[in-house]
């Protein structure tokens, strides 16, 4: 939103369209944009019209259809102008443009509106305005809120009700996890965006010093009497506004932040039932009624996220880059907290809470997907070393058994975006049964970092690729971080901790190692990359890796892949190995080499031919292999790091030959913020 910064329409495309491109690993099945019409001077006479432009598919397809349209003149220059966009990924209805946001109140495009989440009560909402004479387009839930702030304005008690009010009146009746912004033809130049459930920031930019660095919330006076907050006393407006004098701003509201950090690194992150509304160049932002606990401001904050950090470089895709940046990733995990000279480690996000945490009854390490593996992971280390019974959970299933949970756990809540729906319901749960919740999580102001009582920031830096991979790595290495703090006062594992911490130190050079192997997987990913199958097989340390490996393939090649605890393997797995299964198998000289061995044998004598990976100097394996992939060794707690990154870079390969999108697989998407 430009307001007195003259942009031209292009200029208003341009960064709408990149700020998707950011974003586009939210959602990538069609995506679609709503802009001011006219020629940039009507803004007062409420004559305009809204542009509405929709493309199933990626992007650039978006791009590419608003170049076709005629009659979008793309030299008008605009004073103040506000357009929204949206990257999706389909929850109700298949991706096509009419199902692509923003979504409209009706035909005129009165109110447009941008969501992400799941409105759970759409359908009685539905029934309701169709009752009304509303007529739907869409098979999507978002449709719903369109017509229902059309309805609220057509119905307004007062002519001068605001967007803001309006926009909280539908927040009101929604159910569900939602982040939407909104923007209307009755009220040109304005913005309002509200969340609950979906993450929602707003970037302020200006080439003016910041009046302030925070910008208190706008309380309606009287929660009882909701008439009467309708409008609110000029004075309390005043003290509110942001900025306090005239200076031009630009206003971008977005879920992440890396959709406006090329604009700005000053944001503002909204709390659940925020309402924020720009109306006349500033901003204000809205609450009902204040809650015991509420914090009565939200802070500009300065993020130190660079550009270049979110840009591909030389590297064909995200991912392939994410995997290449593991020997720092995992540096920055570590920096500032690990000291290798006297063995000592500091977690400041932890360090108020780690007497009552080694009090606790047990642990437990609640994720989706690949961090649910880092806690699989680190399990082994963390029952070890802590002396503590850990439980490591997948959030959907948690909450689906109502797990037991007492006031004297200790919930872990491993998360890259912090923002997963399963996780963030979980951690709910958990607070609610009175437990200690602990986020590890990759992103900062992400709800699960706020919304814990404490926590490890994992600083992987932002991960775009889909299928992550050095978030993996980077969570492992904070739960071992974790792990050290807990028994640092311990004498009798003091040569332990001394081992494990002199791992950490010479990982990021083993890692580097692993890494130098890409061609040699590549060429093993040429001999299978036709293949329908893949067996990923190991135990204790490495049972982690088989998961994580097997999800990498299916995620990216969509190869069917299984991860198989070899423990496991001669009660059922074991049929399905002949001469033709591809099977690869993790053997590393920790206590459980002896049962790894048996566990070759038995697939050998079946006729399979594994691959194996490795110790670079376990000869015994090597000569009894018909191939191998050789990584260095470290000591047993962090061989995980290593031994997953050689199937990382193969799913990589697999997926490249097979002539998949890596960073994008189908009917996936990185941030999964529905339920
Ligand atoms: C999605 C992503 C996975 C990720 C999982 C959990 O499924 O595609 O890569 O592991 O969500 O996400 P989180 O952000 O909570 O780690």
């Amino acid at each position: 939103l430009n307001y007195h910064v003259p942009r031209t329409r292009r200029e208003i495309l341009e960064v709408l369209i990149k700020g998707l491109r950011r974003l586009e690993y939210r959602g990538y099945d069609s995506a679609g944009v709503g802009i001011d019409g006219g020629n940039g001077k009507e803004l007062e006479t409420k004559a305009k019209t809204i542009h509405l432009i929709k493309q199933t598919g990626k992007v650039n397809a978006l791009d590419e259809e608003i170049l076709r349209q005629q009659e979008v003149d793309l030299d008008v220059e605009f004073d103040v102008h506000l357009g929204i966009a949206h990257t999706r990924w389909a929850t109700h209805g298949v991706p096509s443009p009419v199902n692509s946001h923003p979504q409209r109140s009706d035909k005129n495009n009165e109110f447009i509106v941008i969501h992400n989440g799941i409105i759970t009560n759409y359908k009685d909402l539905k029934k309701f305005l169709e009752s009304k004479g509303y007529e739907f387009e869409s098979e999507t839930d978002t449709e719903t809120i369109a017509k229902l702030v059309k309805y609220l304005y057509d119905n307004r008690e007062s002519d001068d009700i605001t967007f803001a009010t309006l926009v909280e009146q539908v927040t009101q009746q929604l159910e569900g996890a939602f982040a939407l912004v909104f923007k209307s033809l009755h009220y040109p130049g304005e913005a309002v965006g509200t969340r609950r459930g979906g993450p929602l920031l707003i970037g302020v930019r200006s080439d003016h010093k910041l009046s302030t660095d925070h910008i208190p919330i706008l309380y309606r006076s009287s929660g009882k009497d909701k008439k009467s907050c309708n409008t609110l006393p000029r004075m309390d407006l005043d003290t509110c506004l942001f900025p306090v004098d005239d200076k031009a701003v630009e206003y971008y509201f977005a879920s992440d932040a890396s959709a406006v950090i090329e604009h700005t690194n000053r944001v503002i992150f909204l709390e659940d039932d925020d309402v924020a509304a720009v109306s006349d160049g500033r901003l204000s932002i809205h609450r009902i009624k204040r809650t015991a606990g509420d914090h009565p401001a939200r802070a500009i904050q300065t993020l130190q996220m660079e550009l270049q950090q979110i840009m591909k470089g030389n590297f064909s895709s995200f991912m392939q880059k994410e995997i290449f940046e593991q020997p720092e990733s995992v540096v920055n995990t570590m920096r500032g907290r690990v000291n290798f000279e006297n063995n000592t480690l500091i977690l400041g996000g932890l360090k108020d809470h780690i007497k009552e945490i080694q009090r606790c009854r047990r642990l437990i390490l609640i994720a989706c997907g690949t961090s649910y593996h880092a806690g699989v992971a680190t399990r082994q280390v963390l029952e070890e070393l802590t002396e503590l019974p850990v439980m490591v959970e997948l959030a959907s299933d948690f909450l689906d058994r109502n797990t037991p949970v007492f006031r004297d756990d200790v919930c872990f809540f491993i998360s890259q975006s912090g923002e997963t729906a399963d996780s963030l319901l979980a951690l709910r749960y958990c607070k609610e049964r009175g437990a200690l919740t602990v986020g590890i999580t990759n992103t900062v102001g992400s709800s699960i970092s706020r919304e814990t009582d404490c926590g490890v920031h994992i600083n992987a830096g932002p991960e775009i690729g889909v299928a992550s991979t050095k978030a993996y790595t980077s969570q492992f290495v904070a739960l071992i971080m974790f792990a050290l703090l807990m028994c640092d006062d311990r004498i009798s594992v003091q040569p332990r901790r001394r081992e494990i911490i002199q791992g950490l130190k010479v990982l990021p050079d083993l890692i580097k190692e692993v890494l130098s192997l890409d061609e040699e997987i590549q060429k093993l990913a040429a001999e299978l990359y036709q293949q329908k199958s893949v067996l990923i097989m190991g135990r204790g340390y490495h049972y982690a890796t088989c998961l994580e490996g097997a999800l990498k393939i299916k995620e990216i090649t969509y190869m069917h892949s299984e991860g198989i605890l070899a423990g496991e393997l001669k009660h059922g797995p074991l049929a399905l190995v002949d001469k033709l299964m591809p099977v690869i198998m993790i053997i590393m000289r920790d206590h459980t080499y002896t049962k790894c061995q048996n566990a070759l044998q038995q697939v050998v004598a079946r006729q399979g031919r594994p691959i194996v990976i490795c110790d670079k100097e376990d000869y015994e394996t090597i000569s009894n292999s018909s191939r191998t992939i050789k990584v260095p060794h470290c000591v047993d707690c962090l061989q995980g790091v290593l031994s997953v990154i050689p199937l990382q870079l193969l799913s990589f390969h697999l997926a490249v030959l097979r002539g998949y999108d890596v960073d994008c697989p189908r009917n996936l998407a990185k941030s999964v913020t529905v339920e």
